[in-house]
């Protein structure tokens, strides 16, 4: 927390009891950053890097938005930290912004499109719904969680989704059930059709989220954030196969057709990459493909 850092944070807020939203003071990154892009914080001279998704930006205020669980220690730390206080680093924007944002606005504005948040993930499906409202396009939106006191950013949504459903594990609010069971509902009970579905949230709820929409015939975006460690293709971590390919999701990502992702493989890898041992192991076994060979560090 020292003085002459120079991204303040001009906006702290509580989400919840343990997730917290802030806005950065981080001129060049909000000029720049899109949907769908990262940033890495690294709190002091000592602290580690964290990828995080970025969930709004004022290009004039100058400030990029970040949402963050307090888990970890590095989490918890960052949770700590009070509005007008500074973080050494921050990074960006990094990554592939959303696909939607390049596609022709023709095609754009023929799908019928559904975002799937689940938990933290919302922060990150928000400015993509914003993008598209902004930008003319009216989308629907499922926030999941586990319950109530999870539901996050679901005022700022509701200004931006035509439809926003929520669903919790518990049936404390909206609807009861997962984000499956609400995506089932919309499409088998109350007719819905969609030919595109981003889904953005715990790799086990992507991964259960692409088996259904795969046997509904709905192509499907996720986010990959979740298995970042140093967002610079450095690190292996990220590494994923996508179909029959090599990808690296801070690097090549983080957004993948969700049909060609290897979730079992990744889940897998991301256990064995949180031991030593796992990541030697993991090093031999991939050699020169363990990282990626376009690292990117980009300096705000
Ligand atoms: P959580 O475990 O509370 O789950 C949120 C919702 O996901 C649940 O309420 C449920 O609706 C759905 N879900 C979970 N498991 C499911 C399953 N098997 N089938 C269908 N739906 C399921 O989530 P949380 O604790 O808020 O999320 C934390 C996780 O989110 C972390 O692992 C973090 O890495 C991840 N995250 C991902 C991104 C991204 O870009 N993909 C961004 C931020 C956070
Ligand atoms: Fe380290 Fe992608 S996060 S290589």
């Amino acid at each position: 927390m020292t003085e002459n850092y120079i991204y303040t944070i001009t906006k702290k807020e509580s989400l919840t009891n343990s997730i917290y939203l802030m806005d950065v003071l981080a001129p060049r990154v909000a000029k720049n950053c899109y949907p769908g892009q990262f940033v890495i914080v690294k709190m002091d001279e000592k602290g580690e890097r964290i990828p995080l998704t970025i969930c709004d930006y004022d290009r004039e205020a100058g400030t990029v938005s970040i949402v963050f669980q307090s888990l970890g220690s590095s989490t918890k730390l960052m949770a700590e930290y009070e509005e007008g206080e500074a973080f050494r680093d921050f990074t960006g924007p990094l990554g592939h912004r959303s696909e939607l944002i390049d596609m022709p606005r023709e095609e754009l504005s023929k799908l019928k499109i559904l975002f799937v948040a689940g938990g933290v993930g919302t922060a990150p499906v928000y400015p993509q719904v914003k993008w598209m409202k902004e930008n003319g396009y009216d989308v629907d939106c499922v926030i999941g969680a586990r319950n109530k006191d999870f539901i996050i950013l679901e005022d700022r949504m509701k200004k931006y989704a035509k439809n926003v459903y929520i669903t919790t594990d518990d049936g404390s609010y909206g609807f009861k059930g997962n984000v499956n069971d609400c995506i089932k509902e919309l499409v088998f009970n109350q007719g819905k059709q969609y030919d595109l579905v981003i889904a953005i949230g715990p790799m086990i709820m992507m991964k259960f989220v692409c088996l259904l929409t795969k046997e509904l015939g709905i192509k499907t975006i996720v986010s990959m954030n979740p298995i970042m460690v140093d967002g610079t293709g450095m690190c292996g971590a990220c590494r994923l196969t996508i179909g029959n390919e090599v990808k690296f999701a801070c690097v090549d990502g983080p957004e993948f057709d969700g049909h060609l992702v290897n979730f079992d493989e990744a889940m897998k890898r991301l256990q064995m990459y949180k031991s030593e041992e796992g990541r030697v192991i993991l090093r031999k076994r991939e050699g020169d493909t363990h990282h990626s060979n376009d690292c990117r560090i980009h300096a705000e």
